[in-house]
């Protein structure tokens, strides 16, 4: 039985308050801060006040670590922004906490998110014998948990994968981010970058498309992304020879991005206006809908897996992992969409398996340094659950 304090109340964040509550043999008691504490407040009201709230800006230290001893909980899980990420860390170290997020640190000034600065925390979490978790989402999260365990219990060595990613839902709007706008914004206009034969190879932002077959979805355009896990994987299992994401946009998201990026809207680069500095793209984030507030009228599914190609008693195959979440099924569970769904459901596994000691280690880990079966195990449990399936065209 263990306290957890959940830092962001947004739109994934509140997924993962609802699922501990539903855990509630391992959650004893769930405590959730957030910079606006109308956020928290409107979500103590959806738990039936099952849950606590704290107004916090996790940016100052301090605040976090008076916060944290004052709750004293076994874990803090980081459901606010990647640039949250090294202040939060710190305050775990400085109180002896374990540590968990979704995705990787990126500095406000400069759009670019690397694992190398959270590794360099390995030493201090070891020396204090606690464990930071990073990116227990869906990508990443679960498609680093899919990848492992294909290569603990399918293949015999693993060579290429391909990451699909496919929301294949409507949500009515124009246009509008299923998760934080300022930090998906972000990471769609970044060089596309993938590996093959043992070399990291950039592209233009979406400059390579293909269509893929996704499964119970059908073919859809994909765009070649630069994706965090790729790092991690690339450094886990040394086996994998080329490694690449896809995730899928409609051409109305993208003609809208277009527009905004030409007229200079998505810019980090503070401008002036009417007397005080501000990014346009903070700016924008604020007159686009809020993820959190997607999914009533939204209607389709995701399909999110991995293409795996390896061997297998040496004969060359080709596997896919992958999971269907349907947005309205998610809106009526707890009232979220299916992409804060994805990451929510996760993020509560990772921080069950490190509470009840299935996961354990000191130090900073990425998912796939685990065993990946108590967690493939939980996730059909929880909400997510997974096929294996043959594919017999591998993405060339
Ligand atoms: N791995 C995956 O599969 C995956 C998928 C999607 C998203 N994510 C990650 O999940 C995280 C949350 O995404 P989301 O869609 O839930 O975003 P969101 O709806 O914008 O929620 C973020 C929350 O964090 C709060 N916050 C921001 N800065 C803070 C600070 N300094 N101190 C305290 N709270 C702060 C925000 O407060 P305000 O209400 O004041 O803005 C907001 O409530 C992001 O890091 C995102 O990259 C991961």
């Amino acid at each position: 039985m263990s306290k957890v304090l959940i830092i962001g109340a947004g739109a994934a964040g509140q997924v993962v308050a609802k699922k501990c509550l539903m855990n509630s043999d391992v959650f004893s008691s769930v405590h959730v801060a957030s910079r606006t504490f109308t956020r928290c407040e409107t979500l103590k009201e959806e738990c039936d006040n099952n849950i606590h709230i704290y107004q916090l800006d996790a940016d100052v230290v301090n605040d976090t670590v008076k916060l944290i001893e004052q709750i004293n909980p076994e874990i803090v899980i980081n459901m606010a922004l990647p640039y949250q990420d090294l202040p939060i860390m710190d305050a775990c170290l400085k109180t002896k906490t374990h540590y968990m997020d979704t995705a990787n640190y990126e500095p406000k000034d400069t759009p670019k998110f690397c694992y190398q600065w959270q590794w360099d925390y390995h030493e201090s979490f070891k020396s204090i014998n606690r464990m930071a978790l990073l990116g227990s989402g869906f990508d990443p999260g679960v498609t680093n948990v899919f990848i492992k365990y294909a290569s603990q219990t399918i293949f015999d060595e693993i060579h290429n994968i391909d990451i699909i990613d496919c929301n294949d839902g409507d949500h009515g709007h124009p246009f509008a981010t299923n998760f934080n706008p300022e930090i998906n914004i972000r990471e769609i206009t970044q060089e596309g970058k993938y590996y093959d034969q043992s070399e990291w190879k950039t592209i233009p932002a979406l400059s390579v498309s293909r269509p893929i077959d996704f499964p119970e979805v059908g073919n859809k355009k994909a765009y070649l992304l630069y994706h965090e896990e790729l790092e991690s994987l690339v450094k886990h299992l040394p086996s994998i020879k080329r490694i690449r994401f896809w995730m899928t946009f409609s051409d109305t998201y993208l003609n809208h991005l277009n527009v905004l990026q030409n007229v200079g809207m998505t810019s980090i680069e503070p401008i002036q206006f009417k007397g005080q500095a501000i990014a346009p793209l903070e700016f924008l984030k604020e007159v686009l809908p809020n993820p959190s507030q997607l999914s009533a009228n939204y209607k389709g599914k995701t399909c999110i897996g991995c293409m795996i190609t390896g061997t297998i008693n040496g004969a060359v195959k080709t596997k896919l992992i992958y999971n269907i979440c349907h947005h309205t099924d998610t809106h009526k569970e707890v009232n979220a969409q299916a992409v804060s769904y994805t990451t929510g459901v996760p993020a509560m596994i990772g921080a069950k398996l490190i509470l009840t000691n299935k996961w354990h280690g000191d130090g900073v880990f990425n998912m796939e340094q685990f065993d990946a079966q108590p967690f493939m195990d939980e996730l059909p449990k929880q909400g997510l659950p997974w096929k294996v399936i043959d594919v017999d065209s591998p993405l060339d």
